[in-house]
């Protein structure tokens, strides 16, 4: 058993395990990957200030986030084709979430379905939608999402279309891989993923897949994406969905003071300040710098969540004491999960709860509610001046 000490141990032994395809897929951004790599940098450019002689017992990093009592400020984000990186990979990941007690969020784009999760947890997740132009195919998933008892909503307004990742368009991503001759090759290489996949319980879009037709080709994510998705979305089709579902809704992607308001309008229980990962607006700012700004603008009326490169406990924290209610985790959770399935998601949770405590406990501070600006050392023009 490898010692696992920090997220990118988990990413070394993920990239020797999982199928290049997979691997390039999680790991690459848009165009230039410019907003990519600066969503991870710009934490780094974050200092903490460090504290002394402050008693540090009875620690915690239990919060809330919409309302729903969590073990730390961190939910999974919704990653598309998760099932593809492990073999049953939703259904792991959200296991590994309930038994932490943060919230796991399942994509649109899974492998495993809605009804397959709820089956095989017992604590309600929450559901990523992505609209597509399907109206009543749209209205059964909300149904679906509903029976199933997902806690909340989650409505990705970043990817009405598709940002474009070179090296996906080199591999030929699909679920299941097309077998051709470079990727048998390298699928020949990674047994312990085969092995695994001949014994999953799907190994296609387990949301849409005989739920939704008229798409040319029924494993690739481009055509699923050019064909389906909805390029009309506006604010008044989210307040509809909003009212439809009925339920909490968090509002993803949000990078703009503007567009907060707006979310702030429709009545959003939560938005998620996010680039998607730096997967989408290649040149588009990093979350981290976003987030003051938004925070300027609504901080006070909504609750503010942030992803888009959190690797540590530590970027976590930082997220926090800039003033977001919760932070999301996408490929910090997926390495984890392509490296050692389950157990793999457990320790990356894990890994991210103990930098969050100790970090705490370095800046002088018990419990999440106390984190605040004071215990962050930002560069003056870290936010930038911009025309
Ligand atoms: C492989 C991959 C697939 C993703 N699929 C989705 C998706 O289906 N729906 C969605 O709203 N966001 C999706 N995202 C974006 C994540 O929800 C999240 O915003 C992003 O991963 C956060 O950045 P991080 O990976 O640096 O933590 C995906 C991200 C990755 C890396």
């Amino acid at each position: 058993m490898p010692v696992i000490t920090n997220i990118d141990d988990l990413k070394r032994l993920y990239q020797r395990r999982v199928p290049r395809m997979f691997y390039d897929y999680a790991e690459s951004g848009s165009w230039t990957e410019q907003t990519f790599r600066e969503n991870t940098s710009d934490f780094e450019d974050i200092r903490l200030r460090q504290r002394v002689a402050v008693d540090m017992t009875g620690r915690s990093t239990a919060t809330q986030m919409v309302g729903q009592d969590v073990a730390m400020p961190v939910a999974l984000a919704p990653v598309g084709l998760t099932g593809m990186q492990c073999a049953d990979g939703e259904i792991k990941a959200a296991r590994a979430a309930e038994a932490f007690g943060v919230p796991f969020t399942l994509s649109t784009m899974s492998i495993n379905s809605i009804e397959e999760v709820a089956e095989a947890t017992s604590a309600p997740f929450w559901f990523q939608l992505y609209t597509m132009k399907d109206q009543d195919y749209l209205s059964r998933l909300i149904e679906r999402a509903r029976a199933a008892n997902c806690s909340a909503l989650v409505i990705t307004l970043d990817l009405q279309i598709l940002g474009q990742r070179h090296r996906d368009l080199k591999n030929g991503l699909s679920a299941p891989p097309k077998l051709t001759i470079p990727t048998m090759m390298n699928l020949a290489t990674k047994w312990r993923w085969g092995i695994g996949m001949l014994g999953a319980k799907r190994r296609d879009f387990g949301n849409i897949v005989g739920h939704v037709q008229g798409v040319s080709d029924p494993s690739s994510l481009m055509a699923w994406t050019g064909e389906q998705f909805d390029p009309s979305l506006d604010w008044d089709k989210i307040a509809k969905l909003k009212e439809q579902w009925g339920g909490k809704v968090i509002l993803k992607g949000i990078l703009d003071a503007d567009d907060a308001r707006m979310a702030l309008k429709v009545g959003a229980d939560a938005i998620v300040v996010s680039n998607h990962g730096g997967r989408q607006l290649d040149g588009a700012l990093s979350s981290i710098r976003a987030l003051p700004a938004i925070l300027d603008a609504v901080g006070d009326k909504v609750e503010v969540h942030l992803d888009s490169g959190i690797r540590s406990g530590q970027d976590v924290l930082k997220a926090v004491a800039m003033g977001a209610k919760g932070t999301y985790i996408g490929r910090a959770f997926t390495y984890g999960l392509g490296a050692m399935g389950q157990a793999g998601v457990t320790r990356a949770l894990e890994v991210i709860h103990k930098e969050l405590d100790v970090s705490m406990a370095l800046c002088g501070r018990r419990r999440v509610d106390e984190l605040d600006r004071d215990i962050l050392l930002v560069p003056e023009d870290f936010e930038g001046r911009w025309q």
